[in-house]
C-alpha cells in the first residue's frame, strides 16, 4: 500500500485551479485522475451542488483518488469515479445524462506511482515485466509490440514516438535477440538498447528512455486517445468554460497547440479572399498562447514538472 505523499505530486498544481476558474456550484471533469491531487484541488473548491467526474483507465488510480478525495470533502461536494478512457468523454457524459461540462482537465502521461510499481513495466530504472499497460485489462503489453512487431514497426515507434536517433539500429538488434530469446523484462531491453547505442554518443540522458518513451505511448494508443479527446471536447464544453491540458514532451504538446489554434481560427478560406465564405466560426480562445510552466521553485521540488507545458483554452 502507497502513502498518499508517495502517490503522485501534481505539477503546476497552483496554475491549474486557477486557470479553471472553478465555480462553486459547477460541474468539472478530471480525464486523468492519477494519485487525485488536482482532483482534490478541484473537489475542494465545490460547494455540496457542484459535481466533479473522475477519470482513469488504471483502477489503482482510482482507488487511490477515491481515497484522498473522501478524506478531504468537506463541503459534501459530489464526485463520481469513472473507469474509462477519456476518449469516451462523449459517452461517459451520456450515461450521467449531462450535456455539457463547466471545465475540463487532462494531465497527461503516467503516473509517477505507475513509474515507481517496478511490475508495471514502465520504469527503465527497475527490474519488471515488460508491461507498461496503464489499463491492466488491454490485451497488448510491451512485450507483445517488441516480440512480434516487424523491423520497419518497431523502427517508426522508436522513431515517432521516442524521437530516437538510433530506431533503425536498436529495432534490427532486437529481432536478431527475439530469435534466441523473446524479451519479458524491462531489464531485458535496457541491456539490448545500451548494447546498440554507439558509445561515442552517450547522451545526458538514460540511453533507453526514448524508447521506453515510445513503447509506452505505442502500448497505449496515447497520441489517439488525446486526438480523439480533443475532437469531442468542444462538444463538452459550456460557454465559458475552460479546457486545461498538461503535456510532458513535445508531440503531445505540438497536437494541443495546433487544435487549440484551429479552434480559435478555424476559417479554412484562402488567404487572399475578401470575407470569409466558409462559415466556419471560432469556439473560443487560447487564453496561454505560449502555454505555463513550472516556477524554478516546483522543478527542485519536483523534477518531473520541469517538461511540463500548460495549455488553456476559454469556449465563447
Ligand atoms: C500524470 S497522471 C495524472 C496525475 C493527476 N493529475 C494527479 O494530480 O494525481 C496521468 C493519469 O492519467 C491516466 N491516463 C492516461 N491516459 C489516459 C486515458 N487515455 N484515459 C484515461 N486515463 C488515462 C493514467 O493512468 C494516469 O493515472
Amino acid at each position: 500500500m502507497f502513502k498518499d505523499s508517495d502517490y503522485h505530486i501534481p505539477v503546476l498544481y497552483t496554475e491549474v485551479l486557477e486557470s479553471l476558474l472553478i465555480k462553486p456550484g459547477g460541474i468539472y471533469v478530471d480525464c486523468t485522475a492519477g494519485g487525485g491531487g488536482h482532483s482534490s484541488g478541484i473537489l475542494k473548491r465545490l460547494s455540496s451542488t457542484g459535481l466533479l467526474i473522475s477519470i482513469d483507465q488504471d483502477p489503482a488510480a482510482l482507488t487511490a483518488t477515491k481515497l484522498k478525495l473522501e478524506s478531504l470533502n468537506q463541503n459534501n461536494a459530489q464526485f463520481i469515479l469513472v473507469k474509462n478512457q477519456f476518449s469516451n468523454l462523449r459517452e461517459i457524459l451520456n450515461d450521467l445524462k449531462i450535456d455539457k461540462v463547466d471545465g475540463v482537465l487532462a494531465d497527461l502521461g503516467v503516473s509517477s506511482y505507475q513509474i515507481d510499481t517496478a511490475e508495471r513495466g514502465f520504469s527503465f530504472q527497475k527490474d519488471g515485466d515488460l508491461d507498461m499497460r496503464m489499463d491492466p485489462s488491454n490485451p497488448i503489453k510491451a512485450a507483445d509490440i517488441v516480440n512480434n512487431s516487424s523491423v520497419d514497426e518497431l523502427t517508426y515507434i522508436f522513431r515517432v514516438y521516442g524521437e530516437e536517433q538510433f530506431a533503425r539500429r536498436i529495432a534490427s538488434a532486437i529481432i536478431a535477440e527475439r530469435k534466441i530469446k523473446p524479451f519479458r523484462s524491462t531489464f531485458d531491453l535496457v541491456e539490448l538498447i545500451k548494447k546498440n547505442i554507439p558509445a561515442k554518443s552517450k547522451r545526458e540522458k538514460h540511453p533507453a528512455k526514448r524508447v521506453f518513451q515510445a513503447l509506452r505511448i505505442a502500448v497505449n494508443q496515447e497520441l489517439k486517445e488525446l486526438e480523439d479527446l480533443l475532437d469531442i471536447l468542444p462538444q463538452c464544453v459550456k460557454s465559458g468554460g475552460r479546457i486545461d491540458f498538461i503535456s510532458f514532451h513535445s508531440l503531445e504538446d505540438r497536437i494541443i497547440k495546433h487544435k487549440f489554434q484551429k479552434w480559435e481560427n478555424p476559417c479554412t478560406c484562402p488567404k487572399d479572399f475578401p470575407v470569409c465564405i466558409c462559415d466556419n466560426k471560432p469556439l473560443g480562445k487560447i487564453i496561454s498562447r505560449k502555454g505555463i510552466t513550472a516556477t524554478k521553485m516546483e522543478i527542485a521540488k519536483n523534477s518531473r514538472a520541469r517538461s511540463a507545458r500548460l495549455r488553456v483554452f476559454e469556449m465563447i
